[in-house]
């Protein structure tokens, strides 16, 4: 019995011991932003750490205007209110159309909507595939424009070239890079 409970133990140094080498060592692979509205109401946070399939981004969101959302990255780290238009078009290194449905498409920025419940608040890990944390890459999010997160007052259509239709810019975050922070 104390031979078994020995070796348990000893696996579970062994198990432990590359998880926290992972955590402690993490180099500069995460990055924030701090939606704000165009009034300057805080409404939460974004949270992006580098998966092997891409950008994973974790959203908490509040005192959002319920309903379907765009949600993009576009290519400019400033969010200048009211309208936001400084954050610039969708973030787009592989010079593509607008939209998962446009057989010129995509945007590397192009992320489906967010459905804002009707509470408000949302938190939601979604993956985007065409970008990445890795500096030095076309399609890293830290260039030297920076990059930004922006929710749009209307749901995107997929297709209309250059912003899916999706009406105004109602938050913006610009994209700085951090470590993670757990939500
Ligand atoms: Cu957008
Ligand atoms: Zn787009």
């Amino acid at each position: 019995m104390n031979h078994l409970s020995a070796l348990v133990s000893c696996s579970l140094l062994v198990v432990g011991a590359p998880a926290l080498a992972q955590s402690s060592a993490a180099p500069a692979s995460g990055a924030n932003a701090q939606l704000k509205t165009a009034d300057g109401k805080d409404v939460g946070t974004a949270t992006l750490t580098q998966a092997p399939d891409g950008v994973r981004i974790a959203i908490a969101l509040r005192g959002l205007p319920p309903g379907e959302h765009a949600f993009h990255v576009h290519a400019v780290g400033k969010c200048e209110a009211p309208g936001f238009t400084s954050a610039g078009p969708h973030f787009n290194p592989g010079n593509k159309k607008h939209g998962k449905l446009n057989p010129d498409g995509h945007h590397a920025g192009d992320m489906d909507d967010i459905t804002i419940p009707a509470n408000g608040n949302l938190s939601l890990t979604i993956v985007n595939k065409d970008i990445t944390l890795d500096k030095g890459k076309p399609n890293s999010v830290f260039q030297a424009a920076g990059t930004a997160l922006v929710v749009h007052a209307k749901e995107d259509d997929y297709k209309t070239d250059p912003a899916g239709n999706a009406g105004d810019r109602i938050a913006c975050g610009v994209v700085t890079e951090g470590p993670a922070k757990t939500q």
